[in-house]
């Protein structure tokens, strides 16, 4: 949250400290980041999207919840509806062109326009294991949510953005695309296409107001990172120990990049990679 602060001079009883003979009022006032933007977030029902959207919302913004776990996006965004922010839930499969225009028109309908998107939702059963052990609906279902749905989602919110003329997106990759990830081939190979995708877009929408960049997060705790150690549970430890930070992030802490990107502070960024990662990148096995 930005706070600047302001000094008023005034006469006459108030707090503050005697100058010149007149008492200077120093009060500190809230800047919201999104206040008046309209944006969408997918996956939003819970983890990292759930995050975005509450933290968005008490940044000012009015938010489309997007995700197929529809009654999960309902009771978040009646939970921030309750606490005076602007929020709706909407049924949204990305991998459903059709279903990523609906929601962009809902946007549209609902609160008169959409200023940013952020393409988070993450699924595909089957997708953690050996390259040669995925199986073909494995790796499709990882590509259909991971890289086709963030393809959807820019294609059926940029025309909007375009007319409005200009908008920002922020795509959610992993810090996994700068490095090997064993056992996740399908999942980062999908995360390596959002990765260009953004660069591509980026350049292409650049001149026109369109600012496109990725979140690229470490280990968050998260339904999604519990399924993995499930399946993988010796992974835990050697995960945790993965990041200099030698923790595992919370997904309010990775929200923080995607707000800042999605709002007009970042004006002059479009086309970058923010790794939010713990230091998963930069870490020594030395310390
Ligand atoms: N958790 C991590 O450690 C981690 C690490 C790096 C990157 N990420 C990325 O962060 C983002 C959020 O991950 P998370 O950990 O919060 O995941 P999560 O599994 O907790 O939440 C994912 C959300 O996506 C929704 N979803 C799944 N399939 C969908 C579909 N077809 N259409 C619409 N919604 C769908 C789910 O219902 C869920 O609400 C993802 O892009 C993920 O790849 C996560």
């Amino acid at each position: 949250m930005v706070r600047e602060r302001f000094e008023v001079f005034a006469t006459g009883v108030g707090a503050g400290r005697a100058r010149g003979g007149r008492l200077r009022v120093v009060r500190e006032c809230r800047v919201s980041l999104l206040e008046g933007k309209v944006g969408v977030v997918t996956g939003g029902a819970q983890g990292l999207g759930e995050a975005v959207a509450r933290l968005a919302c008490a940044e000012g913004a009015a938010v489309v919840i997007a995700d197929v776990a529809e009654d999960r996006a309902a009771e978040v965004a009646a939970e921030i509806a309750a606490a005076g922010g602007r929020a709706r839930a909407c049924r949204t499969d990305v991998t459903r062109a059709e279903d990523l225009e609906a929601v962009v028109r809902d946007a549209v309908a609902s609160y008169g326009g959409l200023d940013w998107l952020c393409n988070n939702a993450v699924g595909g059963a089957g997708d953690f294991g050996p390259l040669h052990e995925i199986d073909e609906r494995g790796w499709t279902a990882s590509i259909d949510v991971c890289l086709k749905g963030v393809f959807y989602g820019m294609r059926a919110a940029i025309p909007v953005m375009l007319e409005a003329g200009g908008g920002s997106i922020v795509n959610v990759t992993t810090a996994g695309v700068f490095k090997g990830e064993a056992m996740l081939g399908a999942y980062v190979a999908a995360k390596g296409g959002v990765h260009s995708l953004t660069q591509a877009a980026a350049a292409e929408y650049a001149a026109r107001g369109i600012r496109v960049n990725s979140v690229a997060p470490g280990g968050m705790e998260t339904r999604a990172i519990q399924r993995y150690f499930a399946k993988f549970p010796e992974f835990r430890e050697a995960t945790v120990a993965q990041h200099a930070m030698r923790r595992l992030g919370r997904p309010e802490e990775v929200a923080e990049a995607v707000v800042w990107l999605a709002c007009d502070r970042a004006s002059f960024v479009t086309g970058s990679c923010l790794v939010c990662d713990g230091g998963s990148l930069v870490n020594s096995h030395l310390l």
